[in-house]
């Protein structure tokens, strides 16, 4: 799938400073999935790092120049011609990726002996450090002590991850992999969002009702669209919390992560988390009934000689009702939004929910539409509130459709 762009992104202005560590090719491919995302990346390279990798890797990706010299003077787009001024003015974000246990240091001392230190001392915007280096390296006090001044200066830390180093020893050390630096930068430019400050809370995926040990009832929701709300209330600048029966999709970075199977253990997730959330968005598709006995062992077909074989059902809680219940106690959540999956009369019977449910916003999705609903990546939906007002967003990316979602539930909160 194209990498596709990503609205927080479009126009920002990253510098990205990559240093001497041998995963300094991981940072080509960060550059790259920014500069798709729609960001202005503007590379900076030590002496070092190009021992590794050459600035032409990153030319090629950013299709910008690449500044390895501190005399260099920069491109005429920039705020000045003084390199290091010039980057670090107006940027919204430097990240440092890979950051040697040298570049730590460095930074930590405040020292101005090359091209990056220098820009991270002349730079005004939030310092994100991924640092990466052998295990050994890493868990040394000194490092230790580095990475504790950059934190008390404010800047954010990526932890390195544990597992295989290039030495072949195995700890902690190694670069986090793009999608999750991805998430952190996310994260960093999001922080003045429109929901800073807020709690969000997202269910996700279809419910599963066990049968027996092996067996469960469930249905085709893929949870894509839970996941890409929880994203963008992220992005939005929201505590996000997301309670998921999904485990194939990996969590938003940053995202507060709920694992759940059935709908009563979502009921009893929502309602834990709920209690202080300024929105819940009711994405997941919970099951109406649940087996009425889980059976202790594998169900037999020989248990059942006859071709028709009876299951019996009891109907599950409601979640949203429930929510309602607590909402006219205590006032929380502020705005609950529900999603209407329909494959007949949509609107009035989205209209009915909304009604029923108490909800301030639902998101009527005809499942039968092309390219919407269950496992697509695309989404077709209409916007009703409680005014009655219909919102008709084109046919969009899931991740573009729950912008639009979060922006009207940050209208509900905020009238
Ligand atoms: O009644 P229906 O299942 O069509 O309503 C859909 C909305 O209600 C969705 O937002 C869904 O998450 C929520 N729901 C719920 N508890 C249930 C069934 C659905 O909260 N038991």
């Amino acid at each position: 799938m194209l990498q596709e762009r990503i609205t927080l992104l479009e126009d920002a202005r990253i510098i990205l400073g990559v240093t001497g560590s041998i995963a300094a090719y991981k940072a080509v491919d960060l550059a790259s999935k920014l500069t798709q995302a729609g960001a202005q990346v503007d590379v900076i390279m030590t002496a070092a790092a190009q021992r590794f990798v050459t600035p032409l890797s990153f030319e090629a990706v950013t299709g910008r120049p690449v500044f390895t010299d501190m005399w260099q003077t920069a491109s005429p787009d920039l705020p000045t011609h003084i390199a290091h001024i010039g980057l670090g003015e107006g940027a919204d974000l430097l990240v440092i990726a890979p950051a040697t246990a040298q570049t730590v240091a460095r930074l930590a001392a405040g020292l101005a002996d090359d091209l990056l230190a220098v820009t991270a001392l002349a730079a005004r915007c939030p310092l994100l450090v991924a640092p990466a280096m052998d295990g050994g390296m890493y868990a040394h006090p000194a490092t230790r002590a580095n990475l504790d001044t950059l934190r008390n200066r404010g800047a954010i830390v990526i932890e390195p991850e544990a597992g295989h180093l290039a030495s072949g020893h195995m700890g902690t050390g190694r670069l986090p992999e793009t999608p999750t630096l991805l998430g952190h930068i996310r994260r960093a430019m999001g922080r003045h969002g429109i929901l800073a400050g807020r709690r969000v809370v997202v269910t996700a995926g279809g419910t599963r009702e066990p049968l027996d040990p092996v067996r469960y009832l469930s249905n085709h929701s893929s949870g894509k669209q839970g996941y890409a709300l929880a994203q963008a209330a992220l992005d939005a600048g929201a505590e996000t919390v997301l309670i998921s029966t999904v485990s194939a999709l990996p969590a938003p970075i940053g995202a507060v992560f709920v694992p759940v199977n059935t709908a009563e253990e979502m009921l009893e997730a929502v309602q834990a988390h709920c209690a202080s959330a300024d929105i819940l968005i009711m994405a997941a598709a919970v099951a109406d009934f649940r087996p009425a006995r889980v059976a202790p062992h594998k169900i037999k077909k020989a248990a059942s000689p006859k071709r028709e074989s009876t299951l019996e059902l009891l109907r599950n809680p409601d979640i949203l009702m429930a929510v309602k219940e607590g909402r006219e106690r205590t006032g929380w959540p502020r705005v609950v939004v529900g999603f209407a999956a329909e494959t007949e009369s949509l609107l009035e019977n989205a209209r009915a929910k909304l009604e029923e449910k108490g909800l301030d916003l639902i998101i009527a999705n005809d499942i039968t539409s092309p390219q919407a609903g269950f496992g697509a990546d695309t989404n077709r939906v209409v916007i009703l509130d409680r005014e009655s007002e219909q919102q008709r967003p084109p046919l969009a990316s899931k991740a573009r459709v729950s912008e639009i979602i979060l922006e009207r539930a940050a209208a509900a909160l905020r009238g």
